[in-house]
This record gives C-alpha cells, structure tokens and sequence, in this order.
C-alpha cells in the first residue's frame, strides 16, 4: 500500500522559523532517502531561495491557479534528489482571487502523486495560500516563537483548523509545535513558555537554542549540522525532526 504524507508547516505570524523549518526537514528527508516534494506557497519565495537553484517557469507554485500544473524540478543535494515547487511575487496575483474552487487547487494537484512526503512552507497569513496548504495537507506543523503574538496566532491557527475541518471535511492533523530559538531567555519568555507547556504539553515536539550559525547555514542554503557540524543547535534540530518523522510514520 502506498502512502504519501503531506506536511504544511504554518503559522500567521511572521519570522517565527516556518522556512528554517521547512527546509531544514526537506534536507533530512532527502538526506534519509525519501522520494520528497516540497513546495514553496509563499510569494516572498524565502524557501526557493535557500535552495539557490535558478528554477525553470513550470516549477513555480503560482502556476497552480493558472491552467497549467507545476513541474517540479529536481535538485541534487550532496546526491540526494529533492523536487521542488518553487515561489515568487508572481504568486501574489492570486492573493485576491477566493473563488471556491481555488482553495483546493494544491489538494487536487497532490492527488494523484506519488512521493514518500511533501512539505509545505506557507507565508504568514491566514489567506489562500495558507488555506490551500491546510487542505491538502495531512499534517501540520506549527513553529513559534516565544512572544505574546505568537501564541495568539497559534489559537486563531487552530480555529482555522476547525473551520478548514468544517468547510472541507477534513483538516490536518497537528504533529506538534516548534519553539524556535530565543536569542534571551527573558522572564516573559520564561512565562510564555511555561504557558505553552501547559497548555499544550503533548505537542510540543521541542525547543531549539538560538544561534547565529543557524541563520548563516540558512543563508548559504546548507542544512546547520553540515554548516557547524559541532554546534549542538544541529544536534537539537535533528532530534526535533526525528520525532516529526517518527510521529508522521506512526499515523
Ligand atoms: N533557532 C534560531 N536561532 C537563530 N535564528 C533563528 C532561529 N530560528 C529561526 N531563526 C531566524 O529567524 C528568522 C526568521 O526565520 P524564518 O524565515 O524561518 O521565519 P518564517 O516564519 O518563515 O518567516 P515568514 O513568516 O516571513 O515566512 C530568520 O532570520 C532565521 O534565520
Ligand atoms: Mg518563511
């Protein structure tokens, strides 16, 4: 039996890590073997742009709300295939366009494929590119970080999830929340965090330190443990998406 699991990464705030996420999970998943698509449904293209690869005009994802299917187009990492969909402003034009049928345009597009796992790193809204990726997923990750307005967009998150479930029978299933790293923990953060805990004690898959060579590995579109092999930011990243993994092949 053939399954193919499909993760959106999402969270309406803005900069709380859903692009270091995503591509950080898509390199292990590569790194691992898998046969993965990942798809940038995000019109700043932050993820495209970490993978530093010149994609071709049928690998973008605003094609998807244009006749034609994206092609995704394959790249190579230390030789592991990785296919990409891949964004740019152009996706933007759709922004407004919330006819009915175009929050299903990425769910339609995903079922007849045939990949290990796809993962969705989406912008931050709660608009129809979000939306399309909520749909179509099966699984959702949410990273945030440690501010008020954080926490706010992971309640207003999971309303959407209920709507989503209402509206199309089905929503995502929520493989966890990510703290990303703080650059000081401050008293606040102390406090947000122990609320999290509380609160949402059986999803939260982890916390990773913050660090500056996360960003630079980020920059140069290299996974951290390959860019600072020693730096326990990579140690800590690996076994956050190890539990992802885990907890998507469980069901
Ligand atoms: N653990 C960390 N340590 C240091 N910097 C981090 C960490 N996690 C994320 N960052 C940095 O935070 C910034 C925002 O991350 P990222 O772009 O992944 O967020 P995002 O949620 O995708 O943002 P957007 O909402 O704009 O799409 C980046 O500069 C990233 O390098
Ligand atoms: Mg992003």
């Amino acid at each position: 039996m053939f399954f193919m699991r499909i993760i959106a990464i999402a969270n309406q705030k803005g900069g709380v890590g859903k692009t270091t996420l995503s591509f950080h999970l898509s390199v292990l998943l590569a790194e691992r073997n898998f046969n993965i698509l990942v798809i940038d449904m995000d019109p700043q293209g932050n993820l495209t742009y970490t993978f530093q690869v010149e994609l071709p005009e049928t690998a973008f994802s605003y094609n998807l709300f244009e006749r034609e299917d994206p092609i995704p187009f394959t790249v190579e990492i230390k030789g592991h295939k990785l296919n990409i969909i891949g964004s740019d402003i152009r996706l933007s034009r759709f922004e407004a366009d919330t006819r009915f049928e175009n929050f299903f345009k990425l769910k339609k597009y995903l079922k007849d494929k045939e990949y290990d796992f796809v993962v969705i790193d989406t912008p931050p809204s709660l608009g129809l590119f979000t939306a399309n990726s909520l749909v179509a997923a099966d699984y959702v990750i949410i990273p945030v970080d440690l501010s008020v307005y954080s926490v706010f967009g992971l309640q207003d998150l999971l309303e959407t999830l209920e709507k989503i479930g209402e509206y199309a029978g089905k929503s995502p299933k929520i493989l966890g929340i990510v703290i990303m790293g703080q650059l000081r923990r401050t008293i606040m953060g102390k406090t947000l965090s122990k609320g999290l805990e509380d609160e949402y004690r059986d999803l939260i898959l982890g916390e990773l330190s913050y660090s500056v060579k996360l960003k630079e590995a980020v920059a140069l579109g290299k996974p951290v443990w390959d860019h600072s092999p020693r730096n326990k930011v990579g140690r800590e990243f690996k076994s956050i998406l190890e539990k992802i993994i885990e907890r998507v092949e469980v069901g």
